[in-house]
């Protein structure tokens, strides 16, 4: 039985990771009060208690907008908390996998992005994982880079759309952003047969399909609608994201390649519009 630590297990991905702990996997999802992975006692305290054979680190300071305004609290967990763990999962010999971001890229692509494509991050965040890809990359840990997580159940562009459309007629919506929405269930499910075949190096997991943040919206909707989850009034219109004006800087186009990641695990392509249409069924039975 392989015992799997989690950090961050409160945040959407941690939360998954919970539901779909697979056979064979004991899982030790912690939450950032049961361990602040900023705090070197606590992470020791955690190591010994669990003698974890792996580490997801799934903890992250995660909001791109504020973090330009908090530079060195995002290098204080998304680079050197990250140090601090490697240095524990190598004391107590465990296996490390750090989840990274397509915004590692600059979006100057015109192909879904490879594991070895070239990175130049345009944001503070993007930099801090970056950085943190390189701390674990050279002890022979696992990455996974991943785009756009969406889930039924916590806050994210699923969440805030459905939202959006129940209580707005005309919901303005970027369409000068592109990328690859992720479930974040199935990143979970993809992290236990990774870890299961012991990899090392970078490997990306992405929804698969292209699209811009208004394309995604319009997929919301039109499923929300067939489910009666919505209202008929809510309009979706397209914009430049010049509308939305940003401090951190996001590449225009992200999607990422998740071929090697198939191949890899020899996967058969998911249904991407399936997968979003449970998440809308388990958004509504979360509201009932
Ligand atoms: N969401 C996306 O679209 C996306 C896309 C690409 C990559 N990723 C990456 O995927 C991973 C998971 O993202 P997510 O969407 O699950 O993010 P999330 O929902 O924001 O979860 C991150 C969790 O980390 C916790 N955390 C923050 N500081 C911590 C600390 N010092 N010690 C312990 N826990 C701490 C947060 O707690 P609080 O909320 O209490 O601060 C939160 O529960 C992250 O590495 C992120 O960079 C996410």
């Amino acid at each position: 039985m392989a015992i799997v630590l989690v950090t961050g297990g409160e945040g959407q991905l941690g939360q998954e990771l919970k539901q779909h702990v697979p056979q064979g996997h004991d899982l030790v999802s912690l939450s950032k009060s049961q361990l602040d992975i900023t705090q070197d006692e606590q992470i020791a305290a955690a190591f010994e208690r669990y003698q974890p054979d792996w580490i997801i680190n799934a903890a992250a300071f995660t909001d791109v907008e504020a973090s330009e305004s908090n530079v060195e609290l995002v290098q204080t967990i998304n680079v050197e908390a990250v140090k601090s763990l490697l240095a524990y999962a190598n004391k107590f010999q465990a296996r490390f996998l750090q989840i990274s971001t397509d915004y590692v890229f600059d979006g100057k692509s015109s192909e879904p992005y490879k594991e070895d494509d070239k990175t130049k991050p345009m944001n503070v965040y993007g930099d801090s994982k970056l950085k943190a890809e390189g701390i674990v990359l050279a002890e022979k840990g696992l990455v996974v880079r991943t785009s756009w997580l969406y889930s039924s159940h916590h806050k994210n562009f699923l969440d805030t759309m459905l939202r959006l459309f129940e209580n707005q007629k005309e919901v303005k919506v970027v369409n000068d952003q592109v990328g690859t929405p992720t479930n974040a269930a199935s990143l979970a499910k993809i992290l236990f047969r990774l870890i299961d075949q012991n990899a090392d190096g970078i490997f990306h997991w992405s929804g698969g399909l292209v699209m811009s943040w208004y394309d995604f919206a319009c997929q919301i909707h039109g499923l929300a609608l067939d489910k009666g989850l919505v209202s008929v009034g809510a309009k979706v219109v397209p914009v430049d994201s010049q509308g939305f004006p940003q401090k951190a800087k996001r590449p225009a186009w992200s999607p990422l390649s998740r071929k090697k990641c198939c191949d890899f695990l020899d996967l058969e392509p998911n249904a991407w519009r399936e997968e979003l249409s449970q998440e809308i069924d388990l958004y509504g039975k979360g509201k009932l």
